[in-house]
């Protein structure tokens, strides 16, 4: 089970300070979202961010890139240290030369999808990725309610993992809270971004410890996931 704190949700005029804080409290990974004002309404931050923090820390980061043309971007944040870039299947044909090249690049390879886009139109990339990023809320802002109508989706990207015997990570990304990470988990998500939840916490380490036994303890057992496939 991996908790990944998302930095969007942190004071973003204390990026380093809120590094280390997620660093201390043994968070897994830290999650940056970058938003380019174009496939998202909203604009965040850039490599240039991802460089200076990288040697604050050794989480993984996790750069999750929600831009009309990652092209452009792939290079400039694997040179900045990014451990893992994930680009959205929504871009269409361009995708599968995409994953490549992050392969390329030495980089974990994430796939993501939102919330109205169905799980057949990442079926055929699932055996090429490290990460599948379902979206829970639609991207752009922190801070909005989960979508619970996203959860089968959960338990079906679950169900074809096992049934192709894949090992890609299911990761969910909005509105995850205490009570909407046990209902990820019980659906089989094992990868939890969290940022308003978190972030806004004061005591960060209890706030990560605390979601981290919660979805530990509401895993599914695997006779419940062979159930769950049927
Ligand atoms: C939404 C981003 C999320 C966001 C989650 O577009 O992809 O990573 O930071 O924030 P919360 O946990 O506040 O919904
Ligand atoms: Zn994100």
């Amino acid at each position: 089970m991996i908790i990944a704190p998302s930095l969007l949700a942190s004071n973003f005029g204390r990026f380093a300070d809120e590094t280390r804080r997620a660093s201390k409290a043994r968070a897994d990974w830290l999650h940056l979202d970058i938003m380019d004002g174009h496939f998202v309404p909203n604009i965040s931050f850039g490599p240039e961010v991802v460089r200076v923090l990288r040697p604050l820390t050794k989480m993984k980061f996790d750069v999750h890139l929600m831009c009309s043309r990652p092209e452009i971007l792939l290079e400039p944040f694997a040179k900045a240290g990014a451990d893992h870039l994930t680009v959205h299947v929504e871009l269409g044909d361009r995708v599968t030369a995409l994953l490549w090249k992050i392969r390329s690049l030495g980089i974990k390879v994430g796939l993501a999808l939102n919330p109205p886009t169905a799980i057949a139109n990442v079926r055929p990339l699932l055996d090429k990725i490290d990460i599948l990023l379902i979206m829970t809320v639609n991207p752009g802002f922190g801070g909005q309610p989960f979508i619970h109508e996203v959860l089968p989706k959960i338990q079906q990207a679950a169900a074809c993992r096992r049934e192709r015997g894949l090992g890609f990570r299911i990761e969910v990304d909005g509105g995850i809270n205490l009570p909407t990470a046990v209902e990820c988990a019980r659906a089989g998500a094992d990868t939890f971004v969290s940022g308003t939840a978190l972030f806004g916490q004061r005591q960060l380490g209890r706030a990560v410890r605390k979601m981290r036994e919660a979805v530990r303890a509401a895993a599914p057992a695997p006779a419940d996931c062979a159930a769950l496939s049927r």
